[in-house]
């Protein structure tokens, strides 16, 4: 009993964080065309996870690319611009995006 409340804290302790980066991505509109588990227009953050999880560069690249756009990289169809995202936000959404794998 006692280990079940110890792991149930733990568990609320690491899925705070995650759901607040959930909800920053919510709010600057990434989940309309973006979701965890699977592709919509872009590509699921867990295959973007997967795909940078050797990578020291990608949070960088990536915050970069979720504030300018862009394509090429999953397909044609392209990433519009962001502008609504400050830096502070984009790092802190690419570095939540690479945790997702
Ligand atoms: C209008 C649809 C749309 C919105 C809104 C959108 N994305 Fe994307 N995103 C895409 C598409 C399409 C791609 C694939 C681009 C490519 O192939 O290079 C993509 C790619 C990405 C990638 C991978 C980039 C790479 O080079 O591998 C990340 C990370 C990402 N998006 C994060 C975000 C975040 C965070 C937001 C919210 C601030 C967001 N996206 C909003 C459509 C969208």
């Amino acid at each position: 009993m006692k280990r079940a409340l110890l792991l149930a804290a733990l568990g609320l302790a690491s899925a705070a964080p995650a759901l607040a980066d959930l909800a920053l991505a919510t709010s600057k509109n990434c989940m309309s065309c973006h979701a965890v588990e699977r592709k919509i227009l872009g590509p699921s953050f867990k295959e973007v996870a997967a795909k940078y999880k050797d990578n020291k560069g990608a949070a960088d690249m990536l915050a970069g690319k979720i504030i300018k756009g862009g394509s090429g990289v999953w397909g044609q169809v392209p990433m519009p611009a962001n502008n609504q995202v400050s830096e502070a936000d984009a790092k802190k959404l690419a570095a939540w995006i690479l945790l997702t794998k």
